[in-house]
Formats: structure tokens, sequence, C-alpha cells
């Protein structure tokens, strides 16, 4: 098979490797030319909405999807008819719309943070007296890894982000005092069977994720897996989702989900008995699903900016570094970490956290 994947980084990188053990080729569709999912595959270099670029996509592949969530859904719109297309345009739409995803959320009876929709800065002082500090100010389309985002707690934070908004629209959002954040990684093929990996727990760096750690039997798992069932079955959802949520107490908030392979499955590679990359693969082609049992506790340490020595890491009993070929830059992904963790509990070795 031929997979089209509209975005050539990281993620799609790692897809292609799931798939080159079944000699699956790859085209890869990014703006940039050193796209570092390139060298695994053919590279079109274009605008995700060049219609020249995506019939080129359409017509070399057999099957397309997609490597993150701020694709036009125009593009999905024009290869539809021209290709199959997993997952489909609505999953994308409703991702792109921190809006439109809180009110599916809603419907399905997944409780969310206390929000209200900002029409722009002119309406920040009202949302905020309605709701109250301190909140979280974020763009409703285009924010990913913290960006879009400002964390309020006083008049100045409200005048300063006002300006930053400016005629954007937006949610405020109740800052939650969680205890945990989580996120569940799920798979449902083109049959509407489902399974999902144990739940995460990650800890953010500057809007970014930093650490996953992984410990099967998570008391919460099972509300994670009915809501994230509900969600999946309502899109009528193929391939791999991520949803992130909020732990207070014993509940759980939903925040926000991902269309597409996540950074905080990134352990499944190693450490389960079907990687989230090898599962989105079989979804989209209409394979059974693999088992996604964790072979144990794993923890995840995202590299940002450069990597480390590798030497110094493969030093480590049982590290995996995984080097995404990027550019070193300040603030990007530029390669992680996996390590087994050797009992159940252990926190994220203190070695990796010292790199
Ligand atoms: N309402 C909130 N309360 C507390 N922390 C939040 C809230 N919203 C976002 N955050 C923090 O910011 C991170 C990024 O926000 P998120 O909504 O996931 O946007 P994105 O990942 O698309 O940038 C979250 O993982 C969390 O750590
Ligand atoms: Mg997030």
């Amino acid at each position: 098979m031929i997979i089209g994947v509209i975005g050539g980084g990281q993620l799609a990188r790692m897809l292609a490797m799931a798939g080159h053990p079944w000699a699956h080729r790859f085209v890869f569709l990014d703006p940039a030319p050193d796209a570092c999912a390139g060298p695994l595959g053919e590279l079109i270099t274009a605008p995700y909405d060049c219609e020249r670029a995506l019939l080129q996509l359409a017509e070399q592949t057999d099957v397309v999807t997609f490597d993150f969530e701020n694709v036009p859904a125009r593009s999905l719109e024009f290869l539809a008819g021209r290709v199959p297309v997993y997952p489909g345009a609505r999953a994308l739409g409703v991702a792109q719309d921190r809006l439109h995803e809180k009110a599916l959320f809603h419907e399905l009876g997944m409780a969310t943070a206390d929000f209200v929709a900002v029409a722009g800065a002119a309406a920040l002082p009202r949302a905020v007296a309605e709701l109250g500090l301190p909140a979280v100010l974020k763009t409703r389309t285009q924010g990913y890894d913290g960006k879009g985002q400002w964390l309020l707690r006083g008049p100045e934070d409200v005048a300063a982000a006002g300006r930053a908004l400016g005629d954007q629209l937006a949610l405020l959002e109740k800052l939650v005092p969680f205890d945990r954040e989580v996120s569940l990684i799920a798979v449902r093929g083109r049959d509407g069977a489902v399974a999902c990996y144990p739940l995460s727990e990650n800890t953010h760096r500057d809007g970014m994720l930093h650490t996953t750690v992984c410990r099967p039997g998570d008391a919460l798992q099972a509300v994670a897996e009915a809501q994230t069932h509900r969600l999946l079955d309502a899109l009528d959802y193929v391939g791999v989702l991520a949803v992130e949520f909020f732990q207070v107490g014993t509940e759980l908030l939903a925040n926000e989900f991902a269309p597409r392979v996540h950074n905080s499955g990134h352990w499944t590679i190693e450490g389960a008995e079907t990687s989230q990359f090898e599962n989105h693969l079989r979804a989209i082609l209409g394979l059974p699903l693999g088992s996604t049992r964790a072979r144990g506790a794993h923890a995840m340490l995202n590299l940002i900016g450069a990597m480390p020595d590798a030497a110094r890491v493969l030093a480590i009993s049982g590290a995996h570094l995984h080097d995404y070929g990027k550019e070193p830059r300040p603030g990007r992904k530029v390669g992680h970490i996996t390590i087994a963790c050797p009992e159940q509990g252990l926190a994220l070795p203190l070695e990796l956290l010292a790199l």
C-alpha cells in the first residue's frame, strides 16, 4: 500500500517507521523542504492547501491521513471522493475549534472546566467578570503546545492578553487546580472496534509536554475509556485519537482531544504490544487492531531544543533514544527517550530528568 500523510513531522516519521516492516510506502505533503519524515518516503513540498499537490497525493496513494490538527479542513474536503481519508473531516473540524470541541464533550456527558466564549478583546472584561480569575484565555483555533494561551491572574494580565488577542475568537476557561494531567490514547477501526492504551500521566513545561509516565492499572482507566469510546463513536472515528484530561480528586475533566497519534503515546513503541503508530495504520487500512497491552510501566522524556549526548543516554540501562533528525532550535521537539520502569509506581528515572 502507498500511504499519504499530510504533514511530514516526527509523527509522520514514526508512522512510516511502523509501516516499513509491512513494505508500505509513504508520501508526505509538507511545506518545509527539510520536513523530518522526508527521508522515510517521498516528500511533496507544498502548502497544505495547494490543490496541485493534493491532487498528486490523491493520485499516488491508496489512503491518506494527517499528522497534525491544523491541516485546513478544506484540504480534506478536496481529497474526499478522490482517495479515502482517515480520520474524517468532521473529527478534524471539531478538534480545530475549542468551542466546538467543548460543546461535543458536554453533549456526550463529559465534564470540562467551566468556560465562556469570548468574541475578541472587546468582550474579554465581561467574560472575566462572569467567570472570575484565575483563568486561561485560549484562542478558539490554531493553538498548540501552549501557543495562543494566556494565564490571567490579575487586571494587568487581562489587559495584556486583550492586546495580544485582538479580534480573534477565544475561550476563557477557569484555571483548574488539577492533581494530575492524564491522557488516553485510543484507536477505532473501520469496523467500529475500539482499543485503548493504559492511561498516561503527563507533565508540561512552558505549555509543552515534558514527561509521560504510564503505569497500567490506573483507577480512572474505566471512566476515561467509557468517555472516549462515546467520543470515538460520535465522530465515527477511524484511527488513533488522544483525549487529554485534568484529574481533580477522583473526577476527570476533558480538556481537549487530538485527532491523531499523540506525543504522550510515544512510549507505546517499546512499551506496548502494538505501538500507537502501528495501530493507526491498522485502523486506516481496515486491518484488525493490535493489542494495546503495556509491557509494564514506561516513561518518556521529550528532548526539546537540542539532542543530548547519545552515549550518555544509552549508558542508562533500558533507555531508548529517538532522534527525529531535526535542526536544533530552542523550543523545538527534536527527539525523545523512553525507558521501562523496573517497578510499578517508579517515577521517571532521575538520570533522565537531569539530562
Ligand atoms: N483550564 C486550565 N487549567 C489549568 N491548566 C490548563 C488549563 N488549560 C490548559 N492548561 C495547561 O496548559 C497546557 C496546554 O493547554 P491545552 O489546552 O492542552 O492546549 P494545547 O495543548 O493545544 O496547547 C495543558 O496541558 C495544561 O497543562
Ligand atoms: Mg494539549
